[in-house]
């Protein structure tokens, strides 16, 4: 059963999605007059807090690292396990047929996030896998060129790396600015890039790196004027910020369950859009392959159905929170790490400030220190866990603030921050 929203907001959901949803504290935090629009707003801290306690992150620790991977809340984990529990109550049954009403059920949620036709939703592992079905699907020759700009994450790179560069294809690397003024500036570099030979462009919608968000809708309708392939890696975009797959125009694309949805790890989601499906080749096949339909790219015979399930209760859970106030206090939190580090000399931020350009990803170098040593620092002194990045010149801390870091735990950071830049 899917969370209801307007329960959890109220903190009186215990009937209907169990206990982990009820803590007595939530109670206080909201005033009993408040509408459910103010209650959760981005700076209801309480209530941010309380969503932190449906989270089962270790006690001490300080997470912002959601941009490697994200935790699951009870909820999602709670239901995983059951699902796990019911497939081994009967392994034939559910693996083989028993399920297909649920995982539809699943297909339907994810479309209705990204408000697409579910027959365009795939239910598969991970982003990499995405990366490497359109990598390997088209039909290209000996001097046929594909744009994958410098901030690609590897898993979208090497699938070309492997099936197209021996072939001749030429891989077309342009290189965008760490701190771009305004999204035109990126869009110049990719229609610069574009020459007669371009059959696909695979862009990253939000870079790893430094989380610079990059502008696809734009980028979609060059392509599509020009009778371009675009392939996106949704990988940190997905329950981040808001959008809509049909709004950016995109053909392909390819996103993780288990970073900012919070699902289970090794659940992911594809988009083909109806009109290109029939390019792509599946990278198994098993007995129903010449059904072609977008099921034929998830249907692996045995596969991970209780994460996938999981992944439902992962999308219920957001769906609850609502996508509007996760982006608002991603967006919140985002200003209030701003504020704190930026115009302070001894740090550079190396992430882009205009909101359409980044959200809750944030590049730091500490200056004239190796990221390294500072990872290290704040590891074992505060238990903080952030990822170095080392590359693009980068030597700089990425920062994932996500709905499960709260201002005081920000504070804590800046504090850790601040000691080691004095060390
Ligand atoms: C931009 C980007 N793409 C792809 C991936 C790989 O994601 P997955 O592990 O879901 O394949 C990551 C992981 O960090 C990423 O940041």
């Amino acid at each position: 059963m899917a969370i209801n929203r307007r329960n959890f907001l109220r903190s009186s959901a215990v009937a209907l999605a169990g206990s982990y949803l009820f803590k007595p504290d939530i109670q206080g935090s909201s005033k009993g007059n408040d509408s459910i629009e103010t209650i959760g707003s981005a700076d209801d801290e309480q209530w941010w807090k309380f969503l932190k306690s449906q989270f089962s992150l270790k006690e001490d620790l300080y997470y912002f690292n959601n941009g490697s991977l994200g935790p699951s809340p009870e909820y999602v984990i709670d239901k995983t396990e059951k699902y796990r529990r019911t497939l081994d109550s009967f392994p034939s049954r559910y693996m083989w047929g028993g399920w297909e009403k649920d995982k539809e059920e699943v297909r339907i949620r994810v479309s209705e996030y990204f408000d697409t036709d579910r027959e365009e939703i795939a239910l598969i592992h991970n982003t990499s896998e995405g990366m490497n079905l359109f990598a390997r699907s088209f039909d290209l020759k000996a001097g046929d060129e594909i744009i994958l700009a410098n901030h690609e994450h590897r898993t979208g790179v090497v699938p070309y790396e492997y099936y197209c560069k021996p072939l001749g294809v030429k891989l077309v690397r342009p290189v965008l600015p760490l701190l771009p003024k305004s999204a035109d500036e990126i869009v110049d570099i990719y229609r610069r890039a574009i020459s007669e030979k371009t059959r696909i462009i695979s862009m990253v919608h939000m870079t790893n790196t430094n989380g610079m968000i990059l502008p696809v809708k734009e980028i979609s309708s060059i392509a599509r004027e020009k009778g371009i392939i675009l392939c996106v890696d949704g990988a940190q975009a997905v329950g981040m910020i808001k959008f809509r797959i049909s709004d950016l125009g995109c053909d392909y694309y390819a996103a993780s369950g288990h970073k900012w949805l919070f699902g289970p790890k090794g659940s992911g989601i594809l988009y083909a859009s109806r009109d290109k499906q029939e390019l792509l080749k599946p990278l198994m096949v098993s007995s129903k392959w010449d059904n072609i339909n977008i099921r034929m790219f998830e249907d692996y015979n045995t596969r991970n159905l209780p994460e996938l399930l999981g992944m439902g209760a992962a999308f219920d859970f957001n769906n609850m929170i609502g996508q509007d106030r996760k982006q608002a206090r991603i967006y919140s939190l985002k200003k209030y790490f701003r504020d704190q580090v930026d115009g302070d000399n001894r740090f550079k931020i190396k992430t882009p400030e205009p909101d359409d350009l980044s959200a809750g990803i944030q590049a730091v170098e500490v200056k004239g220190r190796v990221v390294t040593e500072a990872r290290d620092y704040l590891l074992s002194n505060y238990n903080i866990d952030c990822r170095p990045m080392y590359s693009h010149d980068l030597n700089a801390l990425r920062i994932s603030l996500s709905v499960f870091n709260t201002r005081e735990d920000i504070d804590y950071l800046i504090v850790a921050l601040r000691e080691f830049a004095d060390k």
